[in-house]
């Protein structure tokens, strides 16, 4: 539309004003927010911006891609793709404990995106990084209230507010529903601009349990199916997110063919909500139900049980832990 264009036009210049000659980076998640400032901030200084995607092995089914190839093919942004899984893994090591994973996989990150800084500024000084902060963002960090007392939240766009750059944040003044047009006037994957929220520790904290490969790859495949069944029912705007959950420590006897199983449950959590500080969860339809259920117990060997989530925030939280 006719706004969005002046709304990003603007950004853009504002962005060349700020940054003048001087050099940026940004940490890309898969998000849509960091996307969207990125492509800002490339359409402003081009080349003078690099982008960095660590890659913690923690994403869904085709998210790294999405990030290394259409993204960097619709924006044409110089990105450096750090393959970390083995790191994190390793790190994750033995873990189970919800908090002691998230403050493993916030520490591991920073790690690895200064390690990348490094190696970026080894080209000559960088004065900015660039956030995607929103505007509804701005105004709570006022506040200090919700889920970011009840979890440590780890936002791959929040970086610790590292003293020795200046800030560049284009999306300062707009609300979600106006970074996603933004993204879309920049023609942005359309996968990445309607992406719902997707945590930062990613799969990490949807495993109840220790992290490991086998699990992760597991709970992909289980979460793969879920997404594509509810988009095919016609449900993506309807739901607020649905995370698909492996309680990867419970195991269930089941039968399958002549055979007695002993396999994991997952449960479905697909919630309603405006703002993820309270939800519900989504009447989902028996039918795609059944048909989540039927190709997940088909499909994914080690999961013989699909359970529902029918919990509102208060009293659960969105996700397991
Ligand atoms: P909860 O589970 O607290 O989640 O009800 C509220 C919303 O926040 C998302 N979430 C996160 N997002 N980093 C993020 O960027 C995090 O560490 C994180 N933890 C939860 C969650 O998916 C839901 O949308």
């Amino acid at each position: 539309s006719w706004t969005m264009l002046n709304i990003v036009e603007d950004s853009v210049e504002a962005v060349r004003r700020q940054v003048g000659d001087g050099r940026a980076i940004c940490a890309l998640s898969g998000g849509v927010d960091s996307a969207v400032a990125a492509a800002i901030v490339q359409r402003a200084i081009g080349e003078r911006l690099t982008c960095v995607f660590v890659d913690h092995g923690l994403l869904r089914k085709g998210e790294a891609e999405q990030v290394e190839r259409d993204f960097v093919a619709a924006t044409g942004v110089k990105l450096r793709v750090v393959d970390a899984a083995d790191r994190f893994l390793k790190a994750l090591e033995g873990v189970s404990d919800p908090e002691d994973k998230r403050k493993i996989i916030g520490r591991e990150f920073i790690r690895v995106f200064e390690d990348e800084q490094r190696a970026i500024m080894a080209d000559g000084p960088v004065e900015f990084l660039v956030q995607g902060t929103l505007y509804p963002d701005v105004v709570e960090s006022g506040g200090g209230t919700g889920t970011a007392n009840i979890k440590s939240h780890h936002n791959v766009g929040g970086l610790p507010e590292d003293l020795q750059f200046k800030l560049v944040e284009p999306l300062r003044a707009l609300f979600k529903d106006e970074v996603r047009r933004a993204g879309e006037e920049l023609g942005l994957p359309s996968a990445m601009v309607w992406r719902q929220p997707f945590p930062g520790p990613g799969l990490g904290i949807r495993i109840v349990g220790e992290v490991t490969r086998d699990r992760l790859a597991l709970l992909r495949e289980a979460d793969a199916i879920a997404r594509e069944e509810l988009s095919r029912a016609g449900l993506d705007r309807q739901i607020w997110q649905c995370p698909v959950v492996l309680l990867a420590d419970v195991r269930s006897v089941g039968v399958q063919g002549d055979g007695r199983t002993y396999g994991h449950p997952v449960v479905l959590r697909p919630v309603t909500s405006e703002d993820a500080m309270t939800a519900d969860w989504s009447r989902v339809p028996y039918e795609t139900l059944a048909r989540i259920s039927t190709r997940i117990t088909n499909e994914v060997p080690e999961v013989n049980r699909v359970v529902l989530d029918v919990t509102s925030k208060p009293p659960g939280t969105i996700e397991w832990e």
